[in-house]
C-alpha cells in the first residue's frame, strides 16, 4: 500500500487495528452490549433476577403486589418447596424453568437459604432442581 502522506498512513492502520479488535469485542459481553448478562453465581441470579420483587436483603414488599420476604423465611428450610416455586410459580411469582438453567436455580436457593438469616447450609444441587425443570402444562 502507499499512501499521500505520513498521517493517511496512520489513519488507515488504526483503522485496520478496530477491524481486527472488532470481532473480539463483540464477542465480549459487558455493560451497554447486546447481549444480557449471565449470571454465574447464586448472588447474581438473585441481584439480576429475584431482587426486583424480593428486594435488596430479602425483605419483600408490600405496595403494588405483596412480596413475602425471604429473609429468616422457615419455608426455605424445605429445598422442594423453594424449588418449586421457581421453577412452577405461583400467583405473582413468575416461574423461571424457560429461563433459569437448573444449575442457576441451584445456586441461588443455595444462596438464598444461607443468606438473609436463613441458615440452611445443605446446598440445593443441580439434581434436586432438574425434575421440576419444566415449564408447567398450559404456560403462564
Ligand atoms: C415478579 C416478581 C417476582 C420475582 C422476580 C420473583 N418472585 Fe418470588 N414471589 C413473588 C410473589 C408475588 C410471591 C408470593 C406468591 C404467592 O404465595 O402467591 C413469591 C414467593 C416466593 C417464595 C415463597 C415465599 C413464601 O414464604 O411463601 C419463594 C421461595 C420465592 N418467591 C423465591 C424467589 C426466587 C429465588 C426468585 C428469583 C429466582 C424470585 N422469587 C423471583 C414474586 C416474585
Amino acid at each position: 500500500m502507499k499512501f499521500a502522506t505520513p498521517l493517511a498512513a496512520l489513519i488507515a492502520a488504526a483503522a485496520m487495528t478496530a477491524a481486527l479488535a472488532t470481532p473480539v469485542l463483540a464477542d465480549e459481553p459487558g455493560p451497554g452490549g447486546s447481549r444480557p448478562l449471565v449470571p454465574k453465581t447464586g448472588e447474581e441470579v438473585y441481584r439480576y433476577v429475584c431482587q426486583a420483587c424480593h428486594m435488596e436483603g430479602g425483605k419483600g414488599a408490600v405496595g403494588a403486589g405483596t412480596f413475602p420476604a425471604l429473609a429468616n423465611n422457615p419455608k426455605l428450610g424445605t429445598p422442594a418447596f423453594g424449588i418449586y416455586m421457581v421453577e412452577k410459580g405461583k400467583g405473582g411469582m413468575p416461574y423461571f424453568s424457560d429461563s433459569l438453567t437448573p444449575a442457576q436455580v441451584a445456586m441461588v436457593l443455595t444462596y438464598v437459604r444461607t443468606h438473609f438469616g436463613n441458615n440452611y447450609p445443605q446446598p440445593v444441587t443441580e439434581a434436586d432442581v432438574r425434575p421440576f425443570a419444566k415449564p408447567p402444562a398450559g404456560g403462564r
